[in-house]
């Protein structure tokens, strides 16, 4: 087990197996239950520094760290070094173990305000906003960074990754996570993990993640195996299948995989994400995000397509428990879980992510 122990900066992680910043998904009750299932590290959604540094209820909201909570990122997104390294120095004090920079985001609006993967086309402004954060938090928290492989399939995009790869490592970054996709591929076509494995050879000893197409565990070993990065980070693959990491844990550990998680297993899951999301967001608000989560969720399920029917329709908490009591009744004797191998229904967020 020790062979695959991940370093980022001074976060030791016992397995190189982390949870990817998710939008829209990877907030404190999906990163609870990440880390209960075996997540080494987990990271929230990106953030917008001016939101950081704006009084008011998001704010208060991104500054809070859970004593449970770590170890955590912080990742971030902004077009300007000085409120950047502002925003990493509050998050630093609110209590993240990490600060990340997101040079990756595809979201149109994001790139028109040169922001995200807009940066990959611009390398003196992409290093001048890792420069600013790791003259603010250097020294309190590892700084790291999540690119794309580039703008687009051009020689000259390929160029400009290389160039703020190597300097932002230069510069004291502690590790980058590459995703394989260009911003103009979206969540088109495949994550390149030949490309992987070029940047492993080229930066030598810097830690490096892999992103994309980590749907099971197998994929999470067959990325480590393959490429040579030091850790994985899964995005897809982990929203309703928090069971990708203890099943990743048991592979490297050299232990067969796990059966899928039984209905009674997934219920008691889903029953404890929904109750911190009641808690975290309040019940209204916690009704409409755990929709989602129950529509992923379900494609464990054996009955998968009448378990989204029935997830699709909740409104209410009492809607919520009617479809646990129903369908995830543990003193039933339902036939096994699926396994999931794919990207399964993530279409609308993927595709505008
Ligand atoms: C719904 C959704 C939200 C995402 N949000 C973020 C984000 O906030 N920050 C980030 O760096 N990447 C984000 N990503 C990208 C993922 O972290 C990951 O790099 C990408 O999905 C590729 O991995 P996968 O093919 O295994 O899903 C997001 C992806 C999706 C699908």
């Amino acid at each position: 087990m020790l062979e695959w122990m991940l370093a980022i900066g001074g976060l030791q992680l016992d397995v190189p197996v982390v949870q990817a910043a998710l939008s829209g998904y990877s907030d404190l009750p999906m990163r609870r239950v990440a880390r209960r299932h075996g997540a080494a590290y987990t990271l929230n959604e990106v953030v917008l520094d001016q939101l950081v540094l704006t009084r008011g209820k998001k704010q208060r909201a991104i500054t809070r760290v859970a004593a449970d909570d770590h170890p955590v990122g912080g990742q971030l997104m902004g077009a300007e070094p000085e409120a950047f390294a502002r925003a990493a120095d509050a998050l630093v004090e609110a209590g993240y173990d990490c600060i990340d920079i997101n040079f990756g985001c595809p979201v149109r609006k994001v790139l028109g305000r040169c922001r995200g993967g807009f940066l990959l086309s611009r390398p003196d402004d992409a290093l001048a906003i890792v420069r600013s954060v790791y003259g603010a938090v250097a020294g309190r928290r590892p700084v790291t960074v999540k690119m794309r492989r580039g703008m687009d399939d051009s020689p000259a995009s390929e160029r400009a990754f290389f160039t703020i790869l190597d300097a932002a490592f230069d510069l004291g970054v502690a590790a980058v996570t590459i995703h394989g996709r260009t911003v103009k591929q979206r969540y088109q076509g495949h994550s390149d993990w030949s490309f992987l494995a070029r940047v492993k050879t080229h930066v030598g000893d810097r830690v490096v993640l892999g992103s994309g197409d980590l749907f099971a565990a197998e994929d999470c070993v067959r990325m480590l195996d393959t490429t040579g990065v030091n850790g994985v980070a899964v995005a897809r693959g982990c929203i309703g299948n928090p069971w990708i990491f203890s099943e990743a844990r048991a592979l490297l550990a050299g232990l067969p995989l796990p059966p899928p998680p039984t209905v009674a297993q997934q219920g008691e899951t889903i029953a404890q994400h929904f109750g911190w999301s009641v808690e975290t967001h309040g019940e209204a608000r916690a009704g409409r995000i755990m929709r989602k989560f129950g529509i992923k969720y379900s494609e464990l399920h054996p009955f998968a397509g009448e378990v989204r029917a029935a997830f699709i329709a909740v409104k209410t908490t009492a809607d919520w428990q009617a479809v646990l009591a129903r369908w995830y009744d543990p003193t039933r004797d339902w036939p096994p879980g699926i396994r999931r191998t794919g990207p399964g229904h993530l279409i609308a967020a993927g595709a505008t992510l």
